[in-house]
């Protein structure tokens, strides 16, 4: 009997791989492990919190002693990795909370995994992020191969949890995998990413505040999609391997806005070109990564697993969702929301 801890359980990626986790396997016991921080939320799992095989915990990874109260009393069998401060921005203007999450955090759990598990049947499964591999230009792919060369605080946070990992992996024998998944778009994802950002602000007929030139190119990929890569890599992916995770989706980032401008004209009855007259251009972040694109071929390869859905009808049942749960968003773009909002794009 399977026991599994998935971290970072109440955030965007880690509430759909909780929910394909409990719903799918009825004979794994799946504990979730949150802080909440402003980016956790209960909300986003309520329709499985009553399942006999689930269990939520509130907790910090940066707290060994309670990590390892955790690991003795629900004997944990494999943990899937997903807590982290995920937001690049939030890296930039402060960079200390992912050093201590994605890093420290990390190291945590490997250290109390590697003590407490005698037999190498365990996985530890660390979810990452394309941009660990750093920037591309107009041309080319991010393969499991690409040397590391992260450029914000964010990406260098979990090149470096990448890196502990597999240090670990090396030296103690631990069954790790690790991915390394572009862009996720969907529903339940915190306002101040890109897409949601633009959505609920185009709805309030609010600026959309665009970095640069917008000629920046993201790979997006539906998170359902993910969520199943991760189920396939932990179930089929072998020991020890990488795999890299996209959606052959590239898009500037202001194709992508002028994209999200129609669908809303359409669903919320505006003329024509009404709601890209909001589209604003800032100051660009600062070191913004110019490209990324992943190469998922050996995923697709290796393991059959291919992004399930065209990218407008991903994005038509995004938007669709946050018209539908206008309080979720209400509810996480009060208070702390905006005096971020007020800090960020001032
Ligand atoms: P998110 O910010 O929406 O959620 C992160 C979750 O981790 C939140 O529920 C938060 O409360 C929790 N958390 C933060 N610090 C914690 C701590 N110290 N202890 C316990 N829990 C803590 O992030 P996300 O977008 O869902 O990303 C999840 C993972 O996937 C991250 O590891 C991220 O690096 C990775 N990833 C994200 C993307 C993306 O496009 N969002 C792409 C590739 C990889
Ligand atoms: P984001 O969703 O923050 O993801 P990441 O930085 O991890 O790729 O941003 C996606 C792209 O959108 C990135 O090139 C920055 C850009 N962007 C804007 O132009 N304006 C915004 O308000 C935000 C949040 C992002």
């Amino acid at each position: 009997m399977k026991t599994i801890l998935i971290t970072g359980g109440a955030g965007f990626i880690g509430s759909h791989v909780v929910r394909l986790f409990v719903n799918k396997y009825p004979n794994y016991n799946i504990i979730n492990l949150d802080k909440l921080t402003y980016a956790g939320n209960l909300e986003n799992i309520v329709d499985i919190q009553d399942q006999s095989n689930y269990k939520f915990v509130k907790g910090d990874i940066n707290d060994i002693t309670f990590l390892q109260t955790l690991f003795t009393e629900h004997k944990i069998t494999d943990v899937i990795h997903l807590a982290a401060e995920s937001h690049v921005d939030r890296s930039i203007s402060g960079p200390m909370e992912f050093i201590n999450t994605n890093i420290i955090g990390t190291a945590n759990l490997l250290e109390v995994a590697r003590t407490n598990w005698q037999s190498d049947d365990h996985i530890f499964y660390h979810i990452s992020t394309d941009e660990v591999y750093g920037s591309l230009g107009k041309e080319g792919f991010f393969t499991e191969e690409t040397a590391y060369d992260p450029r914000s605080p964010y990406s260098a946070s979990k090149a470096s949890s990448d890196h502990i990992a597999r240090a670990y992996a090396h030296t103690y024998g631990m069954n790790l995998k690790i991915s390394n998944c572009s862009n996720n778009y969907g529903s339940h994802q915190f306002p101040e990413k890109l897409i949601p950002l633009m959505i609920n602000n185009i709805v309030h007929n609010k600026p959309l505040p665009i970095y640069g030139t917008g000629e920046n190119v993201r790979d997006w990929l539906w998170v359902e999609d993910h969520a199943k890569a991760i189920d396939t890599v932990f179930h089929t992916g072998k020991t020890g391997e990488t795999y890299n995770i996209g959606g052959w989706n590239e898009w500037t980032n202001i194709d992508l806005v002028q994209l999200l401008c129609s669908i809303l004209d359409k669903k919320l009855d505006r003329a024509a070109g009404s709601s890209a007259r909001l589209i604003t251009y800032v100051k660009d972040r600062a070191g913004h990564d110019a490209r990324y694109a992943i190469d998922a071929n050996k995923i697709k390869n290796e393991l059959n697993w291919e992004p399930s859905i065209q990218f407008e009808e991903g994005l038509e049942k995004t938007v669709d969702w946050y018209l539908n749960n206008e309080d979720w968003v209400n509810d996480i773009t009060s208070g702390a929301y905006q005096d971020y909002y007020k800090e960020h794009y001032k």
